[in-house]
């Protein structure tokens, strides 16, 4: 890896084995763009991609000279209206009404390793090897503002992570109302867009369109990443598929309102931008403030979709997420909230915890519901003491007769939210977010607390650090059950309300930020009804977060499926729920629940005891199965063979780095008569080796799994499955193949 500058031709190239990225000092000093992609040789020269031509109609930056318009050029971090028309990547509103600026280069700066972002969450290293990182500075000589510009290539994968940070140098007040984390201008439009959207209990689901000139884009302005879009999108090549061909991923490490557009223009360049959505963003800089923005990270991939979502996986799981939990298997857990809701007594958790670890469950979680005079979902939040009603012996008492049990104990909290009916609230009615003089809008009850006042957030934390450090709580589940729709804080002035969902968002951070610190082997879980926040932001601090509050297993193929494409599955909640499952109703085999659960952080999300004999014995199995796989199902690489978004199938599989080990989940939706012959091809083993089909006793070497294929079809006429008690809608396997020598 190398990041190498020409003074010459005033020409950076950043390059390691995979990828290169090449951009230069323009005539103007605005900084160009010429080359993101494949690792090409390193030269000294390559003017010849600065591409400009004249053209009718164009606006050009000097007085009497016609060669320079930044209309067409590519370039880095683009501004609207110094003869660029396209959406820009920053802008800054001046005393006297302008928003033009005109950033040059001053200088840069290259250094080993990667550089924290002050308050937010980032990728890092944890040698100095491992990547470096290029800062430009430019200027904008009249107002004085300062833009750099940071760039990290690390040493291994297609990576480039980026983000900038305004500086007021001038003497005059500055406005941002624009800075993005990324601007990607790319020579042509040949792509096709993914988008991972949905809502509530139908997240991430994959979308696909072809890019067109004119603009779009995923968002958020609800104050949290959302249910409906996740910041994240991918470019790929109409040829790419999931094993070939080029894509680029793109993924902002942020939680709040966000924006990822393309704008093709009609001359078919595309600009790509991410970051905090513009909309209602005010940020006021006075002299010597700045902004950091979040940062965003670009994956190139020659070898498809999986290539990508590897290289993610491996730089997310290693490199995102910190902590004592990090490398470390997740334990199997039993959740109460499907099992009982409101409805809960301190007797009735200890019964179904201890037919739980009868099972072999590991951890406990008692989810909403504990404290205040939460009996249902009117009251209560803000209030976290326990509800001597319900549990007599406190949060205390409680986890102690768990471990007792010989489980570990977790608690679930929603710190950011509040209800009318609490003392919290009585005590501080001005701590919701909310519009002067209008009605607070509420949802499911409850009202926002302002997160970005530090004293509420120091509230919050006394209470939750005062459980934490008395009683013996694990886990925490860190839910957040409503979107923010009016953003106004009482306590800043009127030319700060536009600061206000990104200072929220900063106040949620640095609540984890401070838990994280004094309670460094609690694991936390994200959750915002389901996966209304799963993002690599909160992923920073939370090592695994619930997918989604859909706990059927057929909808969870697909929610998993395109949860894949950015996130790894260590960071994946997936449980087994009971049938009618509780949010479509549907009835899906025991097996196939956890078939699909093994891959993500596995529990169970229901009552053991209401479950026949037979099914606590499979649970049984089904736990000693886990156990014994979870390293290699949460750690191993993990590929996407069949796609639920476009049939019947859905397969997927891990192998470990050794390619010794492979655990391969195969499912079916729903059962047809006389089925044809299947196979699915699997990927990433030693073609060498060969494999033993740990159930079959088959041996198959890894060449013929790989070319030929695992034969997946169901025998004559669904005779194996129907003697496996396999036969039906819903149906699943697990094929376990180990290397044999
Ligand atoms: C939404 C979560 O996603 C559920 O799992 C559960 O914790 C409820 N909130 C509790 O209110």
């Amino acid at each position: 890896m190398s990041i190498v500058f020409s003074e010459t031709t005033r020409t950076f190239h950043l390059y390691n084995q995979e990828i290169s990225y090449i951009m230069t000092v323009l005539p103007n000093g605005h900084m160009g763009q010429l080359y993101f992609g494949k690792r090409v040789h390193h030269k000294e020269d390559y003017s010849y991609l600065y591409e400009t031509m004249p053209r009718p109609m164009t606006s050009y930056v000097s007085e009497g000279d016609t060669s320079l318009s930044l209309e067409h050029v590519k370039q880095e971090y683009g501004v609207y209206g110094t003869t660029d028309y396209r959406r820009p990547a920053i802008e800054i509103k001046q005393e006297n009404g302008s928003t033009i600026c005109d950033f040059r280069y001053q200088g840069h700066e290259i250094m080993n390793g990667k550089p924290e972002l002050p308050g937010l969450p980032a990728t890092y290293t944890e040698d100095e090897e491992e990547a470096q990182t290029l800062c430009l500075t430019l200027q904008d000589p009249l107002t004085g503002a300062e833009l750099m510009l940071f760039y990290t290539i690390f040493a291994r994968g297609g990576i480039l992570a980026r983000s900038a940070r305004v500086t007021n140098k001038g003497t005059c007040e500055l406005h941002l109302t624009t800075a993005m984390s990324l601007c990607m201008d790319l020579p042509d439009c040949d792509y096709e867009w993914l988008q991972f959207s949905g809502a509530w209990a139908r997240e991430r689901h994959l979308k696909v369109r072809r890019l067109e000139q004119g603009i779009q884009a995923v968002d958020s302005r609800r104050g949290n990443s959302s249910h409906e879009h996740n910041p994240f999108i991918v470019l790929k090549r109409p040829e790419a598929g999931e094993f070939q061909g080029e894509v680029i991923g793109f993924s902002l490490i942020y939680s709040g309102n966000f924006l990822a557009q393309a704008e093709v223009d009609t001359h078919d360049t595309t600009r790509v931008l991410m970051g905090i959505h513009p909309m209602g963003f005010d940020w006021m800089l006075e002299k010597g403030e700045c902004f950091q923005t979040p940062e965003a990270v670009m994956v190139y991939s020659g070898q498809g979709l999986n290539g990508m979502s590897q290289t993610f996986h491996r730089l997310y799981q290693k490199r995102l997420a910190r902590g004592y939990w990090r490398d470390k298997a997740r334990p199997i857990l039993n959740n109460n909230w499907e099992a009982t809701y409101f409805d809960f007594t301190e007797e009735r958790l200890i019964e179904i915890a201890g037919k739980a670890r009868d099972c072999g469950v590991e951890l406990f979680v008692l989810d909403d519901g504990w404290f205040g005079e939460r009996n249902d979902d009117h009251a209560g939040l803000g209030d976290w003491v326990a509800n001597p009603q319900r549990l007599p012996h406190g949060i205390t008492g409680l986890a102690e007769q768990i471990e007792e049990l010989g489980m570990k104990f977790g608690l679930w909290f929603e710190p950011e939210m509040v209800n009318k009916n609490s003392d919290l609230y009585r005590k501080h009615p001005d701590w919701i977010l909310s519009t002067p003089g209008r009605s607070a809008s509420h949802g499911r009850n409850q009202y926002v607390l302002d997160f970005s006042r530090k004293e509420v957030v120091d509230c919050i934390y006394e209470m939750m650090a005062k459980i934490l450090s008395e009683a013996k709580v694990s886990y925490i589940k860190w839910d957040m059950n409503r979107s923010i729709t009016e953003c106004y804080s009482a306590a800043l002035p009127p030319e700060r309300q536009g600061e206000v969902f990104h200072r929220y968002i900063l106040g949620v951070y640095d609540l984890y930020d401070r838990l994280n610190r004094n309670f460094p082997q609690v694991l936390f879980e994200s959750c915002a009804s389901g996966g209304g926040r799963f993002d690599p932001g909160i992923l920073y601090y939370a090592p695994q977060g619930w997918a989604s509050d859909d706990s059927d297993a057929a909808e969870r193929l697909k929610i998993q499926y395109g949860t894949s494409f950015c996130y790894p599955i260590s960071c994946i909640g997936s449980h087994v729920s009971v049938t009618p499952n509780h949010q479509v109703f549907r009835n899906t085999p025991l097996h196939t629940r956890a078939n699909v659960a093994y891959f993500g952080t596995f529990g169970y999300e229901l009552d053991l005891n209401k479950l026949t004999e037979e099914e606590q014995e499979l649970v049984k199995e089904q736990i000693v199965f886990m156990k014994e796989y979870r390293e290699l199902l949460q750690f191993g690489t993990f590929y996407r063979l069949v796609s639920p978004f476009e049939g019947n199938i859905t397969c997927w599989m891990v192998v470990n780095e050794e390619k010794t080990e492979v655990i391969v989940g195969w499912y079916r939706t729903l059962c047809h008569v006389n089925m044809p012959y299947t196979r699915v091809r699997l990927h990433g083993l030693n073609p060498d080796f060969c494999y033993e089909d740990q159930n079959s006793k088959t041996s198959y070497y890894g060449d013929e799994l790989m070319n030929i294929g695992l034969i997946t079809s169901d025998g004559m006429s669904g005779q194996v499955e129907r003697n496996t008690g396999e036969y039906g809608d819903f149906s699943s396997r697990i094929y376990v193949l180990k290397a044999v020598r």
